[in-house]
């Protein structure tokens, strides 16, 4: 691990091109002594003022993002964004002697492999891991699927961008969608391997933890729910997620102290068992999705880099500077994370058409001017420029609008008045942070709770 100390980093390059990289970089930029540059894959207008130069190209051209890196004398690269991960961006990185935070490809595994973190975790954890077997013959991966009486979650090993798994009951129908979704798995090798995850499905609400890792060091950081659902009432197609909201302190509403305790030792027991496993140590932005169940706290998955729009709701409260977090971490300090006791809601803006349709244009006039005057109010692109100046959405989403106030209801009361003031045709879920959503997942969780 190549290490430097906080004055020495000057220049800083942040991979990634959508909001949460914005919000990242808004959050770096109040060290007045760095220089901030960008490597993006579109043309982010949100980025591209705020940094003091950019470069427009490919995650997957890992050669091009080192290349930059080295051209510009970065001093210290933080990757908010997954597809380079499993290629070895760090690794490549850490090899050129540039100081880099966010995981080697080993510890990439533990988002892009579902079957490494699963069989990690049951050794480690089995309390956190629904039951779940892994196959390469679709007749056995049936049978099993037919043994938990089709109520299952259908799971390839790779990455998919967020879309390869699918739930029955949602996605899949009935039993003949479950059979042709094992059988597509296997004979197309989707996620990158002829094999299938088939797990049974768990019914509860989700919620986000996010961490910054770095050997024995965990700093986690309020929870989030987030919304992936097109539709109100959790209906619809999958999209990258619609929006999101967190309460004052670090709980949800439906959460208790003991839940979020329960996520924070899933994180740990992972980290460890991966450490004992490999001998590598996990650096980064470490994303756990878990369900709070009947039976308890959940992993759903990891990501290894901040959930959008998750980390816009945090970063929105957080009062540290992300480099003084990072630093601190490579330099061993105990440090604390300070956030403003503050609720926080933001709701995505999207074109007509999402998701089924992407790369469309987002034809909206923003009434800059008065949106700026509401109080606790920003917004972030996660979307670019084309080559008329047009705003698209290419296969991201739209513009996210986040608020904090001292309750959910008031945040998402801002987050309302500044979407009011947007001109254009586009959709939006109304329903998060309202009173009525919030009141169904107590209710949700007291219901499961009281069956235990
Ligand atoms: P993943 O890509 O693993 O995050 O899964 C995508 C979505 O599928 C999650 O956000 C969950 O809503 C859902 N999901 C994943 N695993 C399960 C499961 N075992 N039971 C029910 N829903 C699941
Ligand atoms: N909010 C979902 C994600 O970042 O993957």
């Amino acid at each position: 691990m190549t290490t430097a100390n906080n004055s020495s980093v000057k220049r800083v390059l942040v991979v990634g091109s959508w909001a949460k990289e914005q919000i990242s970089i808004e959050n770096l930029s109040g060290n007045p002594k760095v220089e901030i540059f960008s490597y993006m894959d579109t043309r982010n207008p949100g980025i591209i003022p705020q940094v003091k130069g950019y470069h427009i190209g490919s995650f997957k051209d890992i050669h091009s993002i080192v290349r930059y890196a080295k051209e510009q004398e970065i001093d210290l690269v933080i990757i908010t964004t997954a597809s380079p991960l499993s290629m070895g961006l760090v690794d490549a990185l850490e090899a050129g002697r540039i100081l880099t935070f966010g995981p080697v490809r080993l510890a990439a595994r533990l988002e892009s492999d579902k079957e490494f973190t699963r069989r990690l975790l049951q050794k480690y954890m089995p309390s956190a891991v629904p039951q779940f077997e892994v196959f390469e013959d679709t007749r056995s991966a049936i049978e099993y699927a037919e043994k938990l009486n089709w109520q299952v979650a259908v799971k390839p090993i790779g990455l998919t961008e967020g879309l390869g798994v699918r739930v029955f009951g949602e996605q899949l129908k009935d039993e003949n969608d479950v059979k042709e979704y094992i059988r597509q798995v296997i004979n197309n090798r989707i996620g990158g391997s002829a094999r299938v995850i088939i797990e049974e499905k768990l019914e509860g609400e989700e919620f986000t933890v996010q961490c910054f890792v770095h050997g024995k060091y965990i700093l986690s950081t309020p929870a989030v729910q987030d919304f992936k659902k097109l539709l109100p009432g959790e209906r619809g197609p999958n999209t990258a997620s619609m929006g999101s909201y967190s309460q004052q302190g670090h709980l949800l509403p439906f959460m208790e102290e003991e839940d979020y305790e329960k996520a924070l030792e899933i994180i740990r027991e992972t980290l460890e068992g991966f450490q004992k496993e490999t001998g590598k140590t996990c650096s980064g932005f470490l994303y756990g999705q878990f369900m709070l169940t009947a039976s308890g706290v959940k992993l759903i998955e990891y990501n290894f880099r901040p959930g959008d729009p998750e980390w816009i709701n945090t970063i929105m409260i957080l009062k540290n500077n992300l480099l003084d977090i990072i630093m601190g971490l490579f330099q061993g300090e105990e440090q604390e994370l300070y956030f403003e006791n503050q609720a926080t809601v933001c709701k995505y803006v999207v074109p007509e058409g999402y998701p089924e349709r992407l790369d469309l244009n987002l034809d909206v006039n923003l009434n800059e001017e008065a949106i700026r005057k509401i109080q606790g109010l920003k917004y972030y692109y996660s979307c670019g420029l084309d080559n008329k100046g047009k705003l698209n959405v290419g296969t991201e989403r739209g513009i996210a609008f986040v608020a904090r106030a001292p309750t959910i209801e008031e945040a998402n009361e801002r987050v309302e008045r500044a979407i009011s003031l947007v001109d254009g045709e586009f959709y939006y879920r109304k329903d998060i942070g309202t009173k009525d959503l919030i009141d169904s997942k107590v209710e949700h969780v007291n219901r499961l709770r009281r069956s235990r």
